[in-house]
């Protein structure tokens, strides 16, 4: 007698029927990009397939996101004018604002998600407001520009705020503000696993927001630590979080699988914008399937325990989903 794996594996329907990980195109967030103006529709060159839109030009992508059956979109602002302290962020006629109107008129269905960070709309690209030594963020007063800002979105409509940023304390800050105001229904997505790391660097010249000078290593996670991100997670979790984040997805896959095992919550993990290009590019090249590669990676983001996925290949992930490819 032999214990024989294989005769799982014999044919299409037996592994269909068995297979561990499934997704459904639910599970998906896709990221947007808004400018300030009218008529934008322009192909960001360090993301092959993506755009940046203005608010006016959203109609065809949100239509798509709705009837691929994708969940909601992840707005990020482009605004032309940055100042020193980010007032643009809570400007209610800014790009996010505006576009979370648009949907929420147009595709009520769709959730709208809006990140809540200060680097976009900061002329030194800091993900809040300097104090003291040139280069150090001040954490206590980040808050308040944080919280203003969750506060324009949910008055615009968003249903949930995805706080980007990594300053100590937001969630409740945010969680303070939002129900003082009336809206205890608005959702927090917090980043709480965000690490610094080269794989933003796309998205940097998508939005706009590289740092002037310095990093992010005073405020994102080492790369080295696992440990800190569950003391992140607690902090969220405690200060009212409804939804965790861990970002990027592929190289923490550990901390996705850590936090999905500690913790009751719903997991997102972020696919970000270097883990898309390399697979675009790679693809483009002809180095690798591009489809493959693309199913293999996000179903491993699953596999590893996250409920909900927010990436670049929504569209494409949704179609394989419905094509059985993963
Ligand atoms: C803003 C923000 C960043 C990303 C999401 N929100 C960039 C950063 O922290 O530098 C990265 C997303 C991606 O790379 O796709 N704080
Ligand atoms: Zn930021």
């Amino acid at each position: 007698m032999m214990i024989r794996l294989r005769r799982l594996r014999q044919n299409g329907a037996l592994r269909r029927m068995v297979k561990e990980t499934r997704c459904d195109p639910g599970q998906l967030i896709y990221p947007v990009f808004v400018r300030d103006g009218t008529g934008v529709a322009e192909p960001i060159g360090a993301m092959p397939g993506q755009m940046r839109y203005s608010v006016d030009m959203l109609g065809p992508v949100l239509e798509k996101a709705r009837d691929a059956g994708i969940s909601g979109v992840l707005f990020f602002g482009v605004p032309d004018f940055k100042y020193e302290n980010g007032s643009g962020a809570w400007d209610e006629g800014g790009a996010v604002q505006r576009a979370v109107r648009f949907t929420k008129e147009r595709f009520d269905s769709l959730l709208t998600v809006t990140d809540v960070c200060m680097c976009e709309y900061t002329s030194h690209g800091h993900c809040g407001v300097l104090s003291g030594a040139a280069d150090c963020v001040d954490n206590d007063a980040t808050l308040e520009l944080l919280a203003k800002t969750a506060l324009s979105h949910a008055c615009a409509g968003a249903d949930i705020v995805a706080p980007s940023d990594m300053m100590d304390g937001r969630v409740g800050r945010i969680r303070t503000e939002l129900d003082t105001n009336g809206f205890k229904n608005t959702l927090i997505m917090s980043y709480a696993a965000k690490y610094a790391s080269a794989f933003f660097g796309p998205f940097r010249e998508a939005a706009g927001s590289a740092p002037q000078f310095g990093d992010r290593k005073a405020y994102q996670m080492d790369p080295h630590n696992s440990r800190e991100a569950v003391r992140e997670v607690c902090l969220d979790v405690e200060e009212g979080a409804d939804i965790i984040i861990v970002k990027p997805a592929i190289a923490y896959l550990d901390i996705i699988k850590t936090v999905k095992d500690k913790f009751l919550l719903p997991v997102a993990a972020y696919q970000v914008s270097g883990e898309y290009s390399m697979i675009k590019s790679a693809g483009a090249a002809g180095y690798i399937d591009e489809r493959a590669v693309m199913n293999k990676s996000a179903l491993s983001i699953f596999r590893a325990g996250a409920d909900i996925v927010i990436t670049y290949f929504a569209f494409e992930l949704a179609e394989s989903m419905r094509n059985g490819d993963i």
